[in-house]
C-alpha cells in the first residue's frame, strides 16, 4: 500500500517554510476562492496578487496582501512582479478556444519550473458573482443530475482549491502532474492522509 502522510502535519512542514506565492487571476471566480482559502490556511508568509487592475477587499484577513498591477500585452516590463516567489498559482480566466489547452501548457514546460501542475476540471460550480446567464443554465443542469454522474463531470471550485493547495503541501518527486476532474475530487476532497 502506498505510504500517506497526514495532511495537518504536510501543511504545518509547509507554513515553516515561511514560502510566498504568487496569484494571476484572483479577480475570478477560482482564484478569489483560492486567496480565501490560502489566508485561511495561513500557508504563506507573503501574498501578491498580480494581475491588471487593483482590486479592494474590506476584511481584516487581506491587509497584508500584496498587489501589483501589470499589463498582460507588456509582460517583458514587468518581469520583476514575478521574480522572488516561491509558488505561483494561475487561474486566469481563458477558453480553450482562445488559448488552446495544450497549447498554453507547451509554453509553461518551455518555462522550465522546477514543479509544475496542470489540473483540468469540468464544469465549475460555483456561486459566481458575476452574471454569466449560459452559466447558470448549466450549472442548475448538473445541481439536477443523480450525483454520481454530476460529479464525474463537475466539480465545484472550493474542492478545486482545495485540490490545488493540497497538492503543493505536498511535497513530490515528480516534475510534472496532470490532474484530471476525477483526482481533483479525490484529493480536493481529502482531509486527513495524502499519498505523495
Ligand atoms: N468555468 C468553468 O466551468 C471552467 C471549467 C473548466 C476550466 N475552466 C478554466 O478555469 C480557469 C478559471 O476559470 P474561472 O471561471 O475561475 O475564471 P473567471 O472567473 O472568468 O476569472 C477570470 C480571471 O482572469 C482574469 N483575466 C481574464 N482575461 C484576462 C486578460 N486578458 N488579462 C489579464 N487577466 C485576465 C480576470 O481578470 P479581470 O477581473 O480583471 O477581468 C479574472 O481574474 C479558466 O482558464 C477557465 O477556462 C473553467
Amino acid at each position: 500500500m502506498a505510504e500517506t502522510e497526514a495532511l495537518p502535519k504536510l501543511r504545518e512542514d509547509f507554513r515553516m517554510q515561511n514560502k510566498s506565492v504568487f496569484i494571476l487571476g484572483a479577480s475570478g471566480e477560482t482564484g478569489r476562492v483560492l486567496l480565501k482559502e490560502i489566508l485561511e490556511q495561513s500557508l504563506f508568509s507573503k501574498v501578491t496578487l498580480i494581475g491588471r487592475r487593483k482590486l479592494t477587499f474590506d476584511e481584516d484577513a487581506y491587509k497584508n496582501v500584496n498587489q501589483e498591477v501589470v499589463d498582460f500585452e507588456k509582460l517583458d516590463d514587468y518581469a520583476s512582479a514575478f521574480q522572488g516567489h516561491d509558488v505561483g498559482f494561475c487561474c486566469l480566466g481563458t477558453t480553450r478556444k482562445k488559448a488552446g489547452a495544450g497549447e498554453v501548457e507547451a509554453r509553461v514546460e518551455e518555462l522550465q519550473f522546477d514543479r509544475y501542475s496542470v489540473f483540468r476540471p469540468g464544469v465549475l460550480l460555483c456561486d459566481r458573482q458575476e452574471s454569466r446567464p449560459g452559466e447558470w443554465l448549466v450549472r442548475k443542469f448538473f445541481g439536477s443530475l443523480p450525483e454520481s454522474w454530476a460529479s464525474g463531470h463537475s466539480v465545484p471550485v472550493t474542492t478545486v482549491v482545495r485540490a490545488m493547495l493540497n497538492n503543493a503541501v505536498n511535497p513530490s518527486g515528480k516534475k510534472k502532474e496532470l490532474l484530471d476532474n476525477n483526482a481533483i475530487h479525490g484529493l480536493g476532497r481529502a482531509d486527513s492522509s495524502l499519498t505523495p
